[in-house]
């Protein structure tokens, strides 16, 4: 039931703090990832890994591209991400001591399933499913797996599961970690963070009306650009795609750091600019780019750490996030982006729940 939201899409995106919490409960303590949820089989497996290969489609293939990220700076292990549909015919060359990893909301995916199928004839050391559904296909077929706790999700354009598959590769990356020098204290600290981050979202949540307000600069674009560097980038592709698949607008996705080579030519004042500003080591760098589009008269908008140094100018339309600990901020800055698109799609007047051409589950090819 749809309750007090006039949409599952909304509903489920302010789901987010309890099942997000849900997913943490049971596999972590104060200190630790509790590493036995991920199945008794799982310790022989993670023993053995160096290398991860993870394959997914749409925006659990997004949730896998940030996960990159965690891999290489938590677990200092290499990663590679591939889309289902493209993996499954390729030549795949596996190296030594990979771990296998499939992302998906439904688990009954026909290219992820597919890519699966053809890991089994392959030399990993194993097959890890982060998904939603106990029952399903995915989970049955793999060697473990974990469950993202998100509930039913109704909503065609996938909001909750996204941030608790998030949280399920986070855990996978500091138990990946463990066994790669990451020490004891370190842990400890991430798990500290991890702890606070349903009221993190929820403060990301009170940002509603904010964006709400931006949304209505939208409803008469077909075109939109989102911006963001390092692992900033994969949530501005994940804040596209939710535009393109409930408002039908145009949106893209670039590393910011791309932009001089090529879609700066796109950016007049017609263009609206989205940017997503973590106050990280990249923001120096993001902030020079921001200018770039400024000086070409595109309309920016900002969600930005307030503590970023960000001010209200004439130059951008600024959306405040509170502080947050670095590793969190692929999460917690997806949020504003689901907000966003929904509220122009509620402008535009689509059918939110059910966007044309669209299927919940796509089990065919
Ligand atoms: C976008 C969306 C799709 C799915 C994709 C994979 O909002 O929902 O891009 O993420 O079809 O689905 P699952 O995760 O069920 O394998």
């Amino acid at each position: 039931e749809k309750g007090e939201f006039g949409h599952f899409m909304l509903k489920e995106i302010y789901e987010q703090p309890r099942v997000i919490k849900n997913t943490l409960s049971g596999r972590i303590s104060d200190r630790h990832v509790l590493e036995e949820a991920f199945g008794v089989k799982s310790k022989a497996i993670f023993d053995q890994v160096d290398n991860v290969q993870i394959v997914a489609c749409g925006t659990s293939f997004h949730a896998g591209l940030i996960t990159k990220y965690w891999l290489e700076n938590i677990a200092k292990m290499p990663c590679q991400v591939d889309i289902a549909s493209d993996y499954r015919y390729r030549n795949i060359i596996v190296r030594p001591g990979t771990l296998f990893v499939t992302i998906s909301q439904s688990g009954e995916t026909a290219d992820t399933l597919a890519a699966l199928r053809y890991a089994q004839e392959l030399p990993y050391v194993g097959r890890l499913a982060i998904c939603n559904v106990a029952t399903s296909s995915l989970v049955r077929e793999s060697d473990f797996s974990l469950l993202t706790m998100a509930g039913r999700e109704i909503g065609v354009a996938s909001t909750k599961a996204f941030t608790t598959q998030l949280v399920a590769l986070l855990l996978m990356s500091l138990v990946l970690g463990r066994r790669n020098g990451l020490d004891e204290e370190s842990e400890a600290a991430y798990i500290r963070d991890l702890h606070q981050l349903p009221d993190i979202v929820d403060k990301a949540l009170a940002q509603d009306q904010a964006i709400q307000r931006l949304s209505i600069q939208f409803a008469d674009k077909h075109h939109a650009l989102f911006l963001g560097r390092g692992p900033q980038y994969p949530v501005a592709k994940e804040g596209a795609l939710k535009l393109k698949e409930i408002s039908y607008i145009h949106a893209e996705a670039y590393p910011a750091g791309e932009l001089k080579h090529g879609p700066l030519a796109l950016v007049d004042d017609k263009m609206p600019v989205i940017a997503v500003a973590p106050n990280d080591e990249l923001l120096g760098k993001l902030k020079g780019n921001l200018a770039e589009v400024s000086a070409r008269g595109g309309k920016l908008f900002v969600i930005a750490d307030e503590s970023a140094g960000f001010d209200d100018e004439v130059d951008y339309q600024l959306v405040r996030l509170p502080p947050v600990p670095e590793v969190l901020a692929p999460i917690v800055y997806t949020i504003p982006l689901q907000l966003l698109s929904y509220h122009v799609a509620i402008l535009k007047g689509t059918d939110v729940d059910h966007p044309r051409n669209l299927a919940k589950s796509v089990t065919v090819e």
